[in-house]
């Protein structure tokens, strides 16, 4: 364990010290990377209002029929193994659509600038996410770490509103600044857990090599869309589509 530890701080750094290109002095130039550097994660409050891409998302949200929502969550009652929770429903929303939403201008200036480098998009997908039985938090239920990438945003846009009990994502704040040196115990006494809240349309962001979980749903559903940036060399393997 102490090994792998040492592998992935040691990693980290040189990745960061080799690839990484930036001046911190323009970070304020870019909306979202001053809050991603200090802290670790950012959140924009009605996204969608002035993002006609993320509107028209959400009104393809808006049409996919109740019946199917319901069906698709009555099948994760009899689902078993670790993400017993979460069913995938990207296959309902249109494909070019959720490409150009991933490929905006905003999203790949702010992340340069934060990476320094070109960020690339890793995976898009739509995760609907209900209550399970009984069971005790797990996986991503869980605060860990990613190690997809140690130049990595994980974005989110709500489709539903999200309150303390259908799964808010939680962080911890300053966690990603030098990753895998302390444990969760180590920030929990320092800092206050965030509890990210939001209303259909947000979007918000973390640096996932910071400590996070999505808190389990105690009542009620949540559907994200997810749109991972790394650079073009990650640990974690590719996945087998970009939008999946
Ligand atoms: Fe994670």
């Amino acid at each position: 364990m102490f090994n792998i530890s040492l592998k992935k701080i040691f990693k980290y750094k040189i990745r960061r010290f080799t690839e990484s290109k930036y001046d911190s002095s323009i970070d304020s130039n870019f909306e979202f990377v001053k809050d991603l550097r200090e802290k670790g994660f950012y959140k924009r409050k009605s996204f969608y209002k002035d993002n006609v891409l993320a509107q028209n998302i959400i009104n393809d949200y808006d049409n996919i029929s109740k019946d199917f929502l319901s069906e698709k969550a009555n099948t994760l009652f009899t689902k078993e193994g670790r993400y017993n929770y979460r069913i995938y429903i990207t296959e309902k929303f249109n494909k070019s659509l959720l490409l150009e939403y991933a490929n905006q201008k905003i999203f790949f200036e702010n992340f340069e600038q934060y990476f320094g480098l070109k960020p690339h998009v890793r995976f898009i997908s739509i995760w609907l996410d209900y209550p399970t039985k009984n069971e005790e938090e797990k996986n991503s239920q869980l605060f860990h770490r990613d190690y997809d990438d140690v130049f990595l945003v994980k974005t989110f846009l709500c489709l539903t509103n999200i309150n303390e009990n259908n799964g808010p994502f939680q962080f911890m704040p300053t966690s990603h600044i030098d990753p895998w040196k302390k444990n969760i115990n180590f920030y929990l006494k320092k800092n206050k857990i965030v509890n990210m809240t939001a209303n259909k349309g947000d979007l918000y962001m973390a640096d996932t090599n910071g400590f996070h979980k999505g808190k389990k749903l105690l009542s009620g559903f949540r559907v994200l869309l997810n749109v991972h940036y790394a650079s073009d060399n990650p640990m974690a393997e590719p996945p087998i589509q970009i939008v999946n």
